[in-house]
């Protein structure tokens, strides 16, 4: 059985051909080397459904980076998030980092720029106003990577972590175009 979204998996690459790693859209397939990486390098760990939901509901920017041997090294995965506004009873759509993670022997090799920058690209579609993520506040590397995109510190979530940590609420308004 071929659905259309299967179908659509693998129609891009990154867009230097030369490059060592591959980028397309995650599948059902991927997701057990998704949990892989996730569990290696992130203490915030999900059970299957989730992933298998965010991929259900929001395919077009599940991503996975592949090595040479087709390993996968790191993913990106977010989700829409519909918001009441303020002023009418329309609601406002935001993209919500859900997770990204790169294996660590891989890093600095500019692979998460690349999955955020394709990803995003590809979430405009739902109309989203903002993007917004949470990050430890002790998470340097990663305040580093969002503030290199542009996102900026918002607020402090208290104790958003199970371990009681903070969190940094960062935002990054989508430009009109
Ligand atoms: N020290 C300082 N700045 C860094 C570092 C570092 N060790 N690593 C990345 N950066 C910053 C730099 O500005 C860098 O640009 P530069 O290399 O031109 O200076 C920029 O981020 C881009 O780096 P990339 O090479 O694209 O990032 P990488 O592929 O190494 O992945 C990531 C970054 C995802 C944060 C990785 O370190 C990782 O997997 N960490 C563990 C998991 C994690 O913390 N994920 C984020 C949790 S928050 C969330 O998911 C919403
Ligand atoms: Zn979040």
């Amino acid at each position: 059985m071929t659905t259309n979204k299967e179908t659509e998996t693998n129609t891009f690459s990154t867009s230097n051909s030369d490059s060592e790693f591959f980028m397309r859209r995650c599948s059902i397939e991927d997701l057990d080397g998704v949990v892989e990486v996730n569990e290696r390098e992130l203490p915030e760990d999900y059970p299957y459904f989730f992933y298998k939901s965010i991929l259900d509901n929001f395919p077009e920017t599940f991503l996975i980076t592949l090595d040479q041997n087709n390993t996968i090294i790191a993913y990106i995965m977010w989700r829409v998030e519909k918001t009441p506004s303020i002023d009418s009873l329309k609601y406002l759509n935001k993209g919500h980092l859900v997770s990204i993670a790169v294996f660590e022997k891989y890093r600095r090799r500019n692979i998460a720029t690349k999955l955020l920058m394709e990803s995003m690209s590809a979430i405009k579609k739902y109309k989203i106003l903002q993007y917004v993520l949470e990050v430890r506040v002790s998470n340097y590397t990663a305040i580093k990577l969002y503030e290199k995109l542009n996102f900026r510190i918002e607020s402090i979530k208290k104790k958003y972590y199970r371990d009681g940590e903070n969190a940094y609420f960062m935002v990054l308004n989508v430009k009109n175009n």
